[in-house]
């Protein structure tokens, strides 16, 4: 089967990584892909919102799956546009994509579908939500209800912080239409995790668990980013925890989707908070998560294209999947200056030594090809990912692995993992 990818991030190397060792793959193709994804098949260069080229490309290039990686074009509704042209699409259609698009349509399904979450308001208006934020004297959390990529949450310890970020979201426009609606929170207290499972419309896969680390700074200061390195599993979601989790929240969820006559279908992301009162949703994403996917593929030893393609087949329940049972830790190589403004055009050097460090693979996300040399071309570079027996093992494989790696200006986080040592058997 001929598969087109679509996406160029670390997220997307990591699924074309995997994709490329399915028995069942013939060709596949990656829009617009990066240099990472080239050596797993063929970039296309048409972007990921140009939707009906993209169709067309699949039309004529006898494309049996599409596999959505971003979220925009899933709001956009590219899966429907797929399935409408008779192309099966791994991904939600454009109302399920909501999910994560509109957070006000979150926050409303989770109330009706009785799933623990944060305290919250919606309001589309300026002065309502400055009233509201003044009359409570502690920390609240800002978060502009549409697609933000990424940056459109703010925690604000202070209420005259918070009445600055709305502020800035529904009057000065800083996500433009993204923050007509914003929704105010109350913070919360404890651990993060993300729990991402595969979704046939039916049946729940509950992947291995996994945990981001969102600011740029060692012990989680600075402002947030995409995420800047991962681990799987999570040693604080026990077993027991994850059958809560499935039981209280995801399953919940995918029936209130049903209920609401948006059926899901894809990867559902649940963004955590494990409260002392147990599990609260933080936030949905309607997509596999970066640069979580990292070390969760490098643990799965199920072919993926058989699991993408029961996913849209509503036959999830026929498969099973294999979990490596090492762990994997992702440290993610920034530019200097991200996530703010940085370089780019910067010669990197030692992936190849890197990954002759056995059971690491390189991926790449912000990088291009240039005149024969990879170079920096994005905030996050690369997603140097590890298995190793112990977390500890996989750590330090990843550090020395990202030792081996430079490019001017590169950053790294040097904590990444050092939270799952706390609990964990090391
Ligand atoms: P989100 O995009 O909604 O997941 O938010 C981004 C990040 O902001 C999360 O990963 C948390 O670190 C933080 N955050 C979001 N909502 C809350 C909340 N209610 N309490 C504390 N932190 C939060
Ligand atoms: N790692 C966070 C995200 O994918 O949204």
């Amino acid at each position: 089967m001929n598969v087109l990818l679509i996406g160029s991030g670390g997220r997307e190397h990591a699924i074309a990584w995997k994709l490329a060792q399915s028995k069942d793959l013939d060709k596949l193709y990656i829009a617009p892909g990066n240099p990472g994804t080239a050596q797993c098949g063929e970039n296309i260069p048409i972007g990921v919102n140009d939707i009906d080229k993209l169709r067309d490309f699949a039309l004529q290039n006898n494309v049996g799956l599409v596999v959505v990686g971003p979220e925009d074009p899933l709001a956009g509704g590219i899966v429907d546009v797929f399935e409408d042209a008779g192309i099966k699409a791994f991904g939600p259609g454009g109302k399920a994509a909501q999910l994560e698009a509109d957070k006000a349509f979150a926050k409303q399904l989770m109330r009706s579908s009785c799933v623990s979450t944060a305290e919250a308001r919606t309001f589309d208006r300026f002065s309502d939500a400055k009233a509201y934020i003044a009359s409570r004297d502690e920390a609240v959390v800002i978060k502009a209800a549409g697609l933000a990529k990424g940056k459109g949450v703010f925690v604000c310890d202070d209420p005259a912080d918070g009445i600055l970020a709305a502020e800035q979201i529904m009057c000065d426009k800083i996500f433009g239409s993204a923050g007509d609606v914003i929704i105010v929170e109350d913070k919360l207290l404890g651990e993060e995790a993300s729990i991402l499972a595969f979704v046939d419309g039916r049946n729940i896969y509950v992947m291995e668990s996994s945990q981001d680390h969102k600011p740029i700074g060692d012990g989680d200061t600075g402002p947030n980013t995409g995420g800047m390195g991962a681990y799987s599993p999570a040693p604080i979601v026990t077993e027991s925890l994850m059958n809560q989790i499935t039981r209280e929240i995801l399953v919940p969820i995918v029936d209130g989707m049903n209920r609401n006559g948006t059926p899901y279908k894809g990867v559902l992301y649940a963004g955590l908070m494990i409260t002392a009162g147990g599990p609260r949703v933080l936030e949905f994403n309607v997509r596999f998560g970066d640069p979580e996917t990292q070390p969760i593929l490098m643990r799965l030893k199920s072919d993926l294209l058989e699991v993408l393609l029961a996913v849209c087949d509503s036959t999830l329940d026929k498969i099973h999947l294999k979990w490596d049972p090492r762990p994997a830790v992702c440290v993610v190589m920034s530019a200097g200056g991200y996530p703010g403004d940085y370089g780019k055009g910067h010669k990197i050097t030692g992936i190849k030594e890197a990954e002759q460090l056995g059971d690491v693979v390189v991926f790449h996300a912000g990088t291009k090809q240039e005149n024969g040399d990879v170079v920096t071309n994005g905030g996050r570079v690369l997603g140097v990912t590890a298995l190793g027996g112990t977390i500890t093992a996989a750590q330090e494989k990843a550090y020395k692995a990202v030792g081996k790696i430079k490019f001017e200006g590169a950053y790294y986080r040097r904590d990444i993992a050092d939270k799952a040592l706390k609990g964990a058997v090391s």
